[in-house]
């Protein structure tokens, strides 16, 4: 039997975690989708799924992963070795992961591709259309979004080689304190533009009239994705968290931060948006598109480049949010090869770098080139973004969160959770109700409205 190395230590098991959570979920996807359904009408649903839904999900990923020590495909089995069928969820999460990965790269790619644009002033005198065609002729086209991926794999694969102490935790520690840092100076920044409260209010006042239950079901989608379970990344995590951990802590320290830096990231581009009179609804391409006009406009005709500064740092902040996640789910299918299929870690990371490169160049090619091929009535990068989205990680969610309240022993929960008795558990009861019914009931209603609904 190998050796089992995990985090040597709480700080450095929260660092990592967070940062797998916090990433373009946070800082790309979170004040785009809160600004669409309503602003506070969104935050405050949105705040209740994290904390009942989210957090629970999160503990019994760490339950699952910490008691058995193991990834996710044995860690079912290993639990519950006379149900050797429930494994069949572990190897889907490890699915999940890759086309999550796959898509996360191409994304991350246009990140580090706009630290190059923005350093180099290239994005410096455009106007908004102009943009808006920069932006759609770099993704649409063959050969720099393929290069920009295969560079952000392969700074991920870099930090996966130095395993899990030298490589993620270190990385971590280093990166997390430098992602607050860069979120402060650009929260400082936009709330000190003349006009940001236009933009505080718009992510902040509560508009009823625009949640609807299409904003209700994408608030729960967003609380499992910006916190990174649903796909059994957790459970890896869980299996490195020092054995003298109080989870339940440890849980509620990681879900306080990953909402926090979504915040912040609201608070450093709505307020700079709307300081600038531009449309603040601007989507997935708001970062891209809108983003760069707002720095634009910071430049003064003369002197010191202040946009161009306040630019890199925006996407250096972004590049960095992305790398520690892509990590987390490199390192939940680098776990797998090396426990299920005995793969050294070394060839069995440079394999999957290449698999994923492979996929993500295929999705990237996909809103170009590749464009006309489609799959099941749609290009590739749709096909995976739709899969990714509404169906694998709340199916996965909900087969995790059933094992953990309907198959999984109580007494080893409950032993796990209390450092054999060690800590005081007075929320047990919650989260058992919480595991047993709340939750599993409203994944299933994300998947029956994901199935139905499109
Ligand atoms: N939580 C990450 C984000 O907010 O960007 C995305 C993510 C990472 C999702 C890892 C799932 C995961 F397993």
């Amino acid at each position: 039997m190998t050796e089992h190395k995990g985090f040597t230590s709480n700080f450095g098991a929260i660092m990592a975690a967070v940062g797998s959570a916090v990433g373009l979920g946070n800082i790309w996807r979170f004040p785009y989708i809160c600004g669409q359904y309503g602003g506070g009408a969104f935050l405050v649903v949105y705040l209740c799924f994290v904390f009942l839904i989210g957090m629970a999900l999160m503990m019994t990923e760490f339950v699952i992963g910490r008691r058995s020590q193991h990834s996710p495909v044995k860690a079912f089995s290993t639990l519950r070795p006379d149900k050797p069928g429930w494994r069949f969820v572990g190897l889907f999460g490890i699915i999940t992961c890759f086309l999550i990965l796959s898509l996360y790269l191409v994304i991350s790619g246009w990140t580090l591709n706009y630290v190059g644009d923005t350093a180099t002033g290239a994005l410096a005198n455009m106007d908004g259309t102009m943009l808006d065609q920069h932006f759609s002729h770099f993704s649409s086209s063959a050969i720099r979004p393929v290069i920009c991926l295969a560079i952000f794999t392969i700074m991920t694969a870099a930090v996966i080689l130095g395993g899990v102490q030298k490589g993620i935790e270190k990385v971590s520690k280093i990166l997390m304190p430098i992602l607050v840092l860069l979120l402060v100076v650009m929260c400082v920044r936009s709330l000190t533009l003349p006009g940001s409260m236009g933009g505080v209010e718009y992510l902040f006042k509560p508009d009823f009239s625009k949640l609807g239950a299409a904003g209700v079901l994408a608030a729960l989608g967003q609380a499992l994705f910006s916190l990174s379970v649903g796909m059994g990344v957790m459970v890896v995590y869980g299996s490195y968290i020092p054995k003298d951990d109080n989870l339940m802590r440890t849980s509620l320290w990681i879900t306080v931060c990953d909402t926090l830096i979504a915040l912040m990231s609201g608070l450093a581009i709505f307020p700079a948006v709307f300081s600038c009179g531009l449309e603040p609804a601007g989507g997935p391409g708001l970062v891209f598109k809108v983003l760069p006009m707002v720095f634009n406009s910071m430049n003064p005709v003369t002197g010191f480049p202040t946009g161009t500064v306040f630019a890199v740092i925006f996407f250096v902040l972004l590049v960095t949010a992305a790398l520690t996640s892509a990590i987390s789910l490199f390192e939940a299918i680098t776990a797998w090869a090396t426990e299920s299929l005995h793969i050294r870690r070394t060839p069995a990371t440079l394999v999957i770098a290449l698999c994923v490169i492979a996929i993500a160049a295929f999705c990237s090619l996909s809103l170009g080139p590749l464009n006309h091929i489609h799959i099941a009535g749609m290009p590739l990068f749709d096909l995976v973004d739709r899969l990714t989205a509404a169906y694998l990680p709340p199916i996965c969610a909900l087969l995790t969160v059933l094992f953990f309240g309907w198959v999984m022993p109580g007494a080893d929960i409950h032993d796990e959770l209390s450092n054999h008795g060690t800590l005081k558990t007075g929320y047990y009861p919650v989260l058992r109700f919480l595991t047993r019914y709340i939750a599993p009931i409203a994944l299933l209603l994300v998947l029956i409205t994901g199935i139905f609904g499109n």
